[in-house]
């Protein structure tokens, strides 16, 4: 808890609350908690695994456990479950589910449950859901517009399968690339992952956080904070970042999301700096709830409140790091599967360890949120009001999405796209997989598929199939993965196949990349492409015939010594249940290429970079007997990506050469489409600082982009406009500070340089 001290220094830096406060609604969250008893409070504060009260029958129906549901909800007072027993069901069986639960809920608590689910990229974990491409692909389209568009469509198909709360948006920064969680996140860009993320939020709960509407969810943005940064690369192992990159970058998404109204928020498994950030009342308490006003809930990771004992051991048993947690800010507990927390957290209150003040303010959270999604009123949504579950729509969106994520990295001699009539060999272990287009969190948790799911789906082979025509189209795959092993799990290569069906094809088009993982299980400890991979890329070169490389892939797997063996390479990420016919309408030019890369492409594994890097890490060579040149290396930049058309740039205008805060900066641009195609062009605004007096400066970052579609020929006159504020920085200090002093700002090639007449520090933690 924080001491009075502590208490005070808040009062004078909190900022306007971020979602605004409704005062009925407040007053039935007040009225409930009046009348509940502390076992029913701490029930509020549960959360279970379903598997605890239910199983899949061997008709796949979900039988539920004799007893259980009245030990759980009847006895504990259990206030949510979670996640799906094994695989997707339809929304029919979901509405029976999670309709005994809340019938349960209602008899028993007199509140409703609140059920959570892992609807990622699209509805992962309702059969028949529409799947949209990840979230990495949703960050190459740079198109905000389309990333909400997604989510409201996610958000409409699991209401209608009657579950109000998804553990998504996901928005860590990549900054490790080798890290198995990087496809579900927006890259490694601060402002990209703040404009996705907070679109996100829009989509998924429509325009009112306090009342969401019946085709609405509520979200939890995650993992809550620099989880994405550790220094093995290995999932939820510790990270170290500086105090300036904490606030200044790691913070900016999440707190991108809570002002866009975010309700809920899950936490960092691992630590940051030494401390785990389940026990970290700094960030929990007074960065995510004091500092900015924010009344949403904090829920716990999977099993977290333990793992501070088991796994992290700043905790001697679980009653001590239940404490530690609940007192740090934690306000509901994924347990899962022991209800033990419930007894251990009523005798830590009985004790006086956790305060009853703490108590209520977690439970107001976990009402106020129910009554927002207007649970207590409706705690299963009407059946007939989801028509348009899976619809013809949502699929075409999600194939746009493809289209517009997938990233054209090399195009030598325009060799793509490619004529119709074309000879096409496939080769790959991608080339005809469904899982692999998914990746993880797609009917399974790991993103596995039993054979005849995801059947009526094109895999990259089918769709060029049907494009090019069968008889064009032949296929020796050279490599397998081993679906009964684990992700990396290879069969014996056959690379004579590939050699004799090259002989009649024009063109080969290697599917290679990774198969589906999802956390944990997903670690690696070489970020090159398999060995198996890349000797089918040189054995498909060896046949004289242009190699078109395919990169079907979670996170950038090194490439850099096939890479001039091809003649094209396209990064299709993981584009989901479209990206075969996506890729297909590309490769054939019936649709433009316009994603960008979200992140940098490593050239070399000890070599691992970002677009952000200090300016101290390149130099130029030094006079004198030591020549200190220091250099960065990558294989393709952040924001890279080329189109079947080329445009060009004007100069670039600033509204002003001098500005102070406080001002708004314009920076107007006139861009041509000089090709003779139509298409999409990213146009990017990016600063850097010429000197930074409290940290050693960026060499640029992101700070504006708008993408825009034009004719050919066409011209049009971009404004990006930015706060002067977005041009300061956080010190070595923790704090905000916009320096005066020269900044070059600017787009493509066209350079403006503006002068900031006058230092500013914030007063606030986060320039409010
Ligand atoms: C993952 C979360 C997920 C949760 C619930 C955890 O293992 O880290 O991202 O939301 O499980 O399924």
């Amino acid at each position: 808890m924080l001491v009075p001290a502590a208490m005070a220094a808040l009062a004078s830096t909190a900022a306007a609350p971020a979602i605004p406060r409704d005062e009925a609604l407040e007053a039935r969250v007040e009225a409930t908690l009046a009348r509940m008893t502390l076992d029913e409070k701490i029930g509020q504060m549960t959360e279970l695994n379903i598997d605890v009260i239910a199983d899949r029958g061997p008709d796949g129906r979900v039988v539920f456990k004799p007893g259980m549901l009245d030990t759980v909800i009847g006895k504990y007072k259990v206030g949510s479950i979670l996640n799906v027993p094994g695989s997707a069901i339809s929304p029919e069986e979901w509405r029976r589910v999670i309709g005994t639960i809340q019938d349960e809920s209602m008899r028993s608590i007199g509140i409703p449950c609140i059920y959570g689910l892992d609807q990622n990229h699209g509805a992962t974990y309702t059969a028949g859901g529409t799947l949209f491409p990840q979230n990495i692909n949703m960050a190459a389209t740079f198109d905000p517009t389309l990333a909400r568009d997604a989510a409201a469509v996610t958000a409409y198909e699991t209401r209608a399968s009657a579950c109000p709360w998804t553990y998504s948006p996901t928005v860590d920064l990549v900054r490790n690339p080798a890290w198995p969680r990087v496809w579900e996140n927006f890259g490694e860009d601060p402002l990209l992952s703040s404009r996705m993320g907070a679109a996100q939020i829009h989509g998924f709960q429509g325009p009112d956080p306090n009342h969401v509407g019946p085709a609405n969810i509520a979200t939890s943005v995650k993992h809550y904070m620099a989880y994405s940064a550790p220094v093995s690369g290995k999932d939820r192992t510790p990270a170290v970042v500086s105090e300036a990159d904490l606030r200044e970058k790691h913070f900016a998404p999440y707190l991108a999301c809570i002002r866009a109204g975010a309700l809920t928020v899950m936490v960092n498994s691992s630590s940051v700096n030494g401390v785990p950030v389940h026990s970290s009342e700094r960030l929990l308490t007074r960065w995510l709830k004091d500092e900015p006003g924010w009344d949403g809930m904090i829920v716990t990771d999977w099993y977290d409140i333990n793992n501070l004992w088991t796994r992290e051991r700043v905790a001697r048993d679980k009653k001590e790091a239940i404490a530690m947690a609940i007192n740090a800010g934690i306000d509901m507990a994924m347990e899962p599967y022991e209800w033990d927390y419930c007894t251990l957290l009523r005798e830590l209150v009985e004790e006086g360890t956790v305060p009853m003040s703490r108590i209520d303010d977690a439970v107001r959270r976990v009402l106020r949120l129910k009554y927002r999604l207007g649970l207590f009123d409706a705690p299963v949504p009407d059946a007939g009001a989801y028509p348009d579950f899976a619809s013809a729509e949502h699929t075409a969106l999600a194939r746009k999405a493809a289209v517009e994520s997938m990233i054209l990295l090399k195009n030598t001699d325009g060799i793509l796209p490619l004529a119709a009539g074309t000879r096409i060999l496939v080769t790959g272990p991608n080339a005809n997989s469904m899982r692999s287009l998914n990746g993880g969190w797609s009917v399974t948790w790991q993103g596995r598929l039993d054979h005849g799911e995801l059947d009526d789906k094109h895999t990259i082979l089918e769709a060029l199939r049907e494009r090019f025509g069968s008889d064009r189209v032949t296929y020796a795959p050279g490599v397998l993965y081993d679906e009964a092993g684990d992700y990396q799990a290879e069969l014996a290569p056959d690379f004579e196949a590939v050699r004799r069906a090259a002989a009649g094809a024009d063109v080969i088009v290697a599917c290679v990349g990774e198969n589906s993982y999802c956390e944990t299980p997903g670690n690696l400890s070489d970020l090159n492409l398999s060995a198996t991979q890349k000797e089918l890329v040189r054995v498909a070169a060896s046949t004289g015939k242009p190699v078109v490389l395919v990169l079907n892939e979670g996170r950038p797997r090194v490439i850099s010594d096939i890479e001039p063996l091809a003649a094209a390479v396209v990064d299709i990420l993981l584009p989901g249940n479209e990206g075969g016919d996506a890729l297909a309408d590309l490769l054939s030019g019936d649709a433009n290429f316009s994603g960008r890369l979200p992140y940098t492409y490593p050239r070399d594994v000890n070599s691992l970079s970002t677009y952000d890097y200090k300016v101290s890490e390149v130099t130029g060579v030094m006079a004198g007997a030591y020549d200190y040149k220091a250099d960065i290396t990558c294989q393709w930049p952040f924001g890279h990506g080329l189109s079947y058309t080329d445009f060009s740039y004007g100069e670039l205008r600033p509204s002003a050469r001098e500005f102070c805060h406080g001002d708004t900066l314009h920076f107007d641009i006139d861009v041509t489409n000089v090709g003779t195609r139509a298409g999409r062009e990213t146009v990017m605004l990016y600063s850097s600082d010429a000197v930074a007096s409290r940290c050693v400066p960026d060499n640029r970052r992101l700070r504006a982009f708008e993408k825009i579609t034009l004719e050919p020929g066409q011209t049009r006159t971009v404004r990006l406009t930015i706060p002067a504020s977005d041009l300061a920085y956080v010190g070595a200090d923790g704090r905000w500070v916009l320096e005066r002093g020269d900044f070059t700002l600017r787009v493509a090639d066209s350079p403006a340089t503006i002068t900031c007449t006058a230092t500013h520090d914030y007063p606030t933690p986060n320039r409010d």
